[in-house]
């Protein structure tokens, strides 16, 4: 049983994802954090996310970044979703996904490429998405609870770009896989869009 959750950023899809996996007892891989944490080493070492041959180095060794709190600041998600685009970086970070995914009692991932390119033949394929405004007002609830800096039009317009970048490049762009469900969370609670997540899974079962 292996569960796909796919969606732009703040779309509640780590959330559910997490949800999902507790409810059905599967254990959970972030994507995203792997990319977060190959651009945290190379904001850390001061590389250039101008070059891809500088991140695909810091695809090394991200095991030790994957809990660190500057994983979501802005800085570390703002080099991420450049580092992403690279056909190279993803090459690097591919092999770890598809194992995790393979594993014989199941998994759930969340990303952007799970459903097309990591796990295309997933038992459940679910999308999840939100209005481009829903989604930036609680990216501003995320980053204020953390203590961090954050004004509602400049998160809207770095949202909007990031959502840009990850829609038109070349390799692995996100994009609705097909044979997947659409869930849209923008007039959902968490505790709605979690429980139709389950059920939307549960009849795929
Ligand atoms: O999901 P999250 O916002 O944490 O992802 C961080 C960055 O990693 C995103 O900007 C996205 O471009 C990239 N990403 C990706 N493919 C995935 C997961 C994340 O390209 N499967």
């Amino acid at each position: 049983m292996v569960i796909a959750v796919d969606g732009p950023a703040a779309s509640g899809k780590g959330t559910i994802a997490r949800a999902i996996a507790a409810h059905f007892q599967l254990p959970h891989m972030d994507t995203g954090a792997l990319y977060r944490a190959a651009a945290l080493n190379l904001w850390r070492w001061g590389g250039d996310p101008n070059s891809e041959f500088e991140a695909v180095r810091a695809c090394e060794d991200i095991g030790s970044n994957l809990e660190d709190p500057e994983l979501r600041s802005e800085p570390v998600s703002r080099i991420a979703s450049k580092i992403s685009a690279y056909p190279a970086v993803r090459e690097a970070l591919l092999e770890r996904q598809k194992a995790f995914a393979a594993q014989p009692g199941g998994a759930v991932l969340d990303g952007r490429d799970i459903g097309t390119v990591i796990a295309p033949d997933a038992t459940a394929k679910l999308f999840v998405t939100a209005t481009e405004e829903v989604r930036a007002q609680r990216r501003v609830r995320e980053l204020l609870a953390r203590g961090m800096p954050a004004h509602f039009d400049e998160v809207l317009c770095d949202l909007k770009a990031r959502d840009a970048r990850d829609t038109n490049r070349d390799s692995a762009p996100l994009a609705q896989a097909p044979g997947s469900i659409v869930l849209d969370t923008s007039n959902l609670s968490v505790e709605e869009a979690v429980a139709q997540a389950i059920a939307l899974v549960r009849a795929r079962l």
